[in-house]
């Protein structure tokens, strides 16, 4: 545990981002910096760039910019790399993602087509879905971790790298739970050796960037770097892991309204909420294997927040669905339906309807932005293992064992900033209050 007002190594030098996985949100991440660096545009989203802070009391008047506050990696400092099954360099797949306008894709295009992927460590026993080329062949898994790492030394070396960071916008991976493979250090390297079916491509990145003591983040629902072995190795290696299914449309959604409703003590009969999308995600998504991923972090949001076994009047019966309709013509434009029937005073049922058009990578690339930048905070710390104060980005977020995970936004946010005022001396802010009236 880092202790009060820790001392934390400066930002200097560059910060490599390596991404497996570099299809809409990656592009849009990639693409967003850059139009950001060049005058292009706002890095709307994005709490380390465009986030305040509080320190004191209020009638102090310090509410600093964030960035300004703690020693943050500049967006100049930042240098892209990583893997994909497919070819397109970043201005391709840009231009295939139909996320960002080609006006703007345009503008950064030398930026964009220098990013080319390397072979990915890929399987279609993980992702049913796709078929591509660009996928490196080895004897066995341990061979693919040494050939990603690999390629990080080639990467860190080319670009004169001070740090690097890893995090995964790879596609959802099929449905798998920890099996022994994953129990140990021992077992997992063991796996990685004699090709075990448990340990899927996303493991291996994870893996290799623990390994070489690279932070790592994992964007997707599939397991990855979430399992005993992995999380031990973070530990031993002082690296900052974090995780899963990055924070953004319909789940963002029911993590702001579903605390509001607790708060106000209103009961739930039934929350359905339906998707439908058009983009490589949804169509990855539509086999029911990658879904399954993808539902059981959907649905273990409201069960955590509401907490039915401290509220069985309010929330024992409670019925929640969720849906994802993969539905060409969307795009990457999502639209995302929510059903939710309440009730109230001597249980008067009421709804409330939310259909949110929400764009897919337009929300997720700033969370990728942030977590780039905190997790290499982290690192500058010395903080180690799970970083639960990143829950904040998190439909589900990992944790320690045995503890239950946090999934309300602001519980989360304020975890978050509490972190950024602990690690720079500052006092925690309760929210008491009672000083201004003594
Ligand atoms: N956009 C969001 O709002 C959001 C929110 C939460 C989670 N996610 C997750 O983020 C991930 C990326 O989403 P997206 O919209 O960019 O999807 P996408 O299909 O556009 O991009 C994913 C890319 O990963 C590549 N890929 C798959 N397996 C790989 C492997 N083993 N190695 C290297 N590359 C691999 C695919 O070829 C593809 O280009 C998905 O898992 C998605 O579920 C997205």
């Amino acid at each position: 545990m880092i202790s009060k007002g820790t001392k934390i190594a400066p930002p200097e030098g560059k910060l490599g981002v390596l991404i497996p996985g570099m299809g809409a949100v990656a592009s849009t991440f990639m693409a967003g910096v850059e139009a950001v660096r060049q005058g292009l545009a706002k890095p709307i989203g994005s709490l380390t760039q465009m986030g305040t802070i509080r320190l004191g009391k209020r009638t102090d008047n310090r509410t600093p910019m964030v960035k300004d506050f703690v020693p943050l990696a500049g967006l100049n400092d930042l240098v892209f790399g990583g893997w994909d099954i497919f070819e397109d360099n970043m201005y391709e797949a840009g231009l295939k993602a139909e996320v960002l306008e080609r006006s703007l894709l345009d503008q950064i295009k030398p930026f964009m087509e220098s990013i080319k992927p390397w072979p990915a460590v890929f399987s279609k026993d993980y992702v049913k879905k796709l078929d591509g080329s660009n996928v490196k062949k080895a004897a066995n898994k341990m061979e693919l971790a040494e050939q990603v790492q690999e390629d990080i030394r080639n990467f860190q070396k080319a670009n004169n790298l001070a740090r690097t960071v890893m995090v995964w916008c790879g596609s959802t991976e099929i449905f798998l739970k920890p099996e022994a493979v994953h129990q140990t250090i021992e077992s997992f390297e063991k796996g990685l050796v004699n090709n075990d079916p448990g340990i899927a491509p996303s493991m291996i990145y994870a893996y290799a960037a623990i390994k070489m003591g690279i932070p790592y983040a994992n964007g997707a629902p599939n397991l990855s770097g979430d399992i005993p072995a992995l999380m031990d190795l973070a530990k031993e290696r002082g690296v900052p892991i974090c995780g899963k299914d990055f924070k953004t449309g319909q789940t963002l959604m029911k993590t702001i309204l579903a605390p509001g409703l607790k708060s106000r003590l209103l009961g739930l009969h039934g929350w359905f909420s339906t998707n439908i999308l058009g983009n490589r995600d949804g169509e990855v998504l539509d086999d029911p294997q990658s879904f399954k991923t993808k539902e059981e972090s959907k649905l273990s949001v409201l069960e955590h927040i509401l907490q039915p076994q401290l509220y069985p009047d309010l929330y024992s019966k409670y019925t929640h669905t969720v849906r994802i309709n993969y539905y060409p013509p969307r795009g990457d434009n999502k639209e995302g339906w929510d059903n939710i029937d309440i009730f109230g005073w001597l249980g008067y049922p009421m709804q409330i309807k939310v259909d949110f058009l929400c764009r897919d990578s337009i929300l997720a690339a700033p969370i990728v932005l942030d977590l780039v930048i905190l997790q290499d905070l982290a690192a500058r710390c010395g903080m180690s293992g799970i970083q639960e104060w990143l829950s904040f980005f998190f439909k589900s977020p990992m944790c320690a064992p045995g503890l239950y995970p946090e999934h309300d936004l602001f519980i989360q946010q304020m975890k978050l900033k509490n972190t950024l005022r602990y690690m720079m001396g500052e006092e925690m802010i309760t929210h008491l209050g009672l000083e201004y009236y003594d």
